[in-house]
């Protein structure tokens, strides 16, 4: 039975704080969808650890945005684990919006849980790389022996 499972594949999963709130029905519906939460950790971030975490997106006009609502309260971050695991998760989302989500999947988390573009709810990586990075920012690193959320930037 074992080798018909297809590949078991980590990403990870941060619930905003604007949707902070709304964490119970949110575990539920990745619980629901059959993806396993391997780990999990409640924090706030400061400034430059949201600067840290989305230095990909550093220099576009929302940076500044984005980084001061992620630094705002608190996140959950969450290693989710399952076959397709990254996508499964990005389709549970829906899309960046909430507003286009309301409209083209509105069963989605965002359009559920999200307002618009800056207060989506929930992000998703978007690669097995920053899935990778993303999941060494929040846990513990093997061969780094610590979170890279501790590196480079001061703590909150
Ligand atoms: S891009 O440029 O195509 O890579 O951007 P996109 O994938 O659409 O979004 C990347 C993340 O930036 C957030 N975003 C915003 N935040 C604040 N204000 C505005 N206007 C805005 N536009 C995009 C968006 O929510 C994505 O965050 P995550 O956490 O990755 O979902």
């Amino acid at each position: 039975r074992k080798h018909l499972r297809g590949l078991q594949e980590t990403t990870l999963a941060m619930i905003k704080p604007d949707a902070f709130q709304h964490t119970g029905q949110i575990l539920e519906c990745i619980t629901a969808n059959g993806l396993l939460i391997k780990n999990l950790r409640m924090c706030q971030l400061s400034v430059p650890q949201a600067e840290e975490f989305y230095k990909c997106h550093r220099g576009k006009p929302f940076f500044p945005c984005l980084t001061q609502l992620i630094a705002s309260g608190p996140v959950v971050a969450m290693e989710l684990v399952g076959e397709n695991a990254l996508c499964r998760w990005r389709m549970l989302l829906g899309p960046t919006s909430a507003e286009v989500a309301r409209i083209k999947a509105p069963s989605s988390i965002r359009a559920q849980f999200g307002t618009d573009c800056t207060r989506n709810a929930c992000h998703g990586s978007d690669s097995h790389e920053s899935a990778r990075l993303e999941t060494c920012f929040f846990f513990i690193d093997r061969k780094l022996g610590m979170c890279a959320r501790f590196r480079n930037c001061s703590v909150a």
